[in-house]
C-alpha cells in the first residue's frame, strides 16, 4: 500500500521519501511502480515517463531520512503496537510541527496516538486500493486531532486530485471498511452455506448492486427504492442475515492453509494458471476508465444543473 501511495503522490510532482526496513521490499516497490507507470504511459493515461517520475523518490531504509518532511504517512502492517512504535520513533526524529498520518484500515486513530507527546498531529488517512486510482480518502479525526492539521491534510489531498471525506467521529473500520466487511461477511456466509458458487455470488453483486452503487450510494439508493419498501423487507430479512461476531470458519480454514488469495495463487478462486500481473494491470486500467467516466459525468451534471438554474433565474414567468 505504501508503494501505491508513494506512486500517487510523486506522480503529482511532490517529492517523496519511501522508507521500508526491508531492502527487498524497497526493490520490489521500485519494480512494481516502474511496471505500473510504464503501462499507464503506454496507454496514454500519463505523459511523463516512468523513470522520470521514479527519479523523484528517494528509497531509504533509514527512518531519520524523513526528518525534513512536512508530512509522514505510515503504512506498516495492521498491528496497533507496531504503528504506535513507529510513531514513537518518528517523534524522536521529526520536529513537533510535522504532521503524521496513518493508513490504518480501521484501528482508531486515538488508540494509535495514545503514547505520543503531540497526539494532536496524528490523523487517519485511509486510502483504498489501488491508492493511485481510487479517488476517495477517509480522513479520520481522532479525539486529540487539531483543526489546522485536519485542514492542511484535507487541502493536500484535494491538491493531489483526491476526494477526501472527513470522518468526524472515529469508529473501528471507519465507513468504507465497515460497509465492505458487512458485504464480505454476508458473501462468505452465502458461499459457506452452499447458496451459490463464488462466481455466481460475485456476478450478482457486480451486475446489480455494483453498477448501481457507482451512481447512487446506499442511502440515496434507498430513497429511490422507497423507505416503506425497505422497512417491509428489513422487517423479515434482518433476522436471517449473517450476524456472526467472529470471522467465519471457512475464512479461517483458508488462511491457516495458506490460501490467502492472489498472493498465494489460491483463495476463493484458483489463480494458478492466470497471468496475475497482466490481469492486475488490465483491472487497473478498467478502474481508471471508470473513475474518468464518473468525473466527466459529474462535471456534465454540474454544468447542466447550473444551466437550468440560470434559465430559471432569467425567466420572467416564474
Ligand atoms: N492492502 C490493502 O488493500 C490496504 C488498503 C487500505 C489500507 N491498508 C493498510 O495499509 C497498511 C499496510 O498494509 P499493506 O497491505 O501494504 O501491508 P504489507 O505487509 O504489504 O506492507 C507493509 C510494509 O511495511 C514494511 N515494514 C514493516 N515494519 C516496518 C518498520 N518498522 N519500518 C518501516 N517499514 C516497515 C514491510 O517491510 C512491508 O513492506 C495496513 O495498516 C493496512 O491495513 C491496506
Amino acid at each position: 500500500m505504501g508503494t501505491d501511495i508513494a506512486q500517487l503522490i510523486v506522480s503529482q510532482h511532490v517529492d517523496v521519501i519511501l522508507v521500508d526496513t526491508n531492502k527487498e521490499a524497497l526493490n520490489r516497490a521500485k519494480e512494481k511502480m516502474r511496471k505500473q507507470l510504464q503501462f499507464l504511459h503506454e496507454h496514454h493515461f500519463i505523459e511523463e515517463a516512468a523513470d522520470s517520475i521514479i527519479a523523484r523518490i528517494h528509497f531509504s531504509e533509514q527512518m531519520q531520512d524523513v526528518k525534513h518532511c512536512w508530512l509522514v504517512i505510515e503504512a506498516v502492517p495492521e498491528k496497533k503496537e507496531l504503528k504506535q512504535q513507529i510513531f514513537k520513533e518518528l517523534e524522536a526524529v521529526c520536529h513537533s510541527d510535522v504532521i503524521f498520518a496513518t493508513n490504518t484500515s480501521g484501528i482508531t486513530v486515538s488508540s494509535i496516538a495514545k503514547e505520543l507527546t503531540y497526539p494532536e498531529r496524528l490523523v487517519g488517512m485511509h486510502f483504498f486500493m489501488p491508492a493511485s486510482i481510487i479517488p476517495l480518502v477517509e480522513v479520520i479525526k481522532g479525539n486529540d486531532a487539531s483543526e489546522p492539521v485536519l485542514e492542511q491534510v484535507m487541502h493536500f489531498l484535494k491538491k493531489i486530485g483526491k476526494q477526501p471525506v472527513l470522518i468526524q467521529k472515529e469508529v473501528p473500520g471507519f465507513i468504507g471498511n465497515r460497509i465492505q466487511h458487512a458485504i464480505a461477511r454476508e458473501a462468505i456466509s452465502l458461499l459457506e452455506s452452499g447458496v451459490a458458487s463464488a462466481e455466481d455470488i460475485d456476478t450478482v453483486v457486480r451486475y446489480s448492486l455494483g453498477i448501481r452503487l457507482l451512481i447512487t450510494g446506499p442511502l440515496e439508493q434507498r430513497d429511490w427504492n422507497g423507505l416503506d419498501v425497505h422497512l417491509d423487507i428489513a422487517s423479515y430479512l434482518y433476522k436471517d442475515l449473517e450476524n456472526r461476531t467472529t470471522p467465519s470458519p471457512l475464512l479461517e480454514e483458508k488462511v491457516y492453509k495458506g490460501d490467502i488469495g492472489v498472493k498465494s495463487k489460491q483463495g476463493f478462486y484458483n489463480w494458478e494458471e492466470e497471468n496475475i500481473s497482466s490481469i492486475q494491470l488490465r483491472k487497473n486500467i478498467e478502474l481508471l476508465e471508470l473513475t474518468k467516466w464518473l468525473e466527466r459525468k459529474e462535471q456534465e451534471n454540474k454544468k447542466s444543473s447550473s444551466a437550468s438554474v440560470t434559465n430559471l433565474n432569467s425567466s420572467d414567468n416564474v
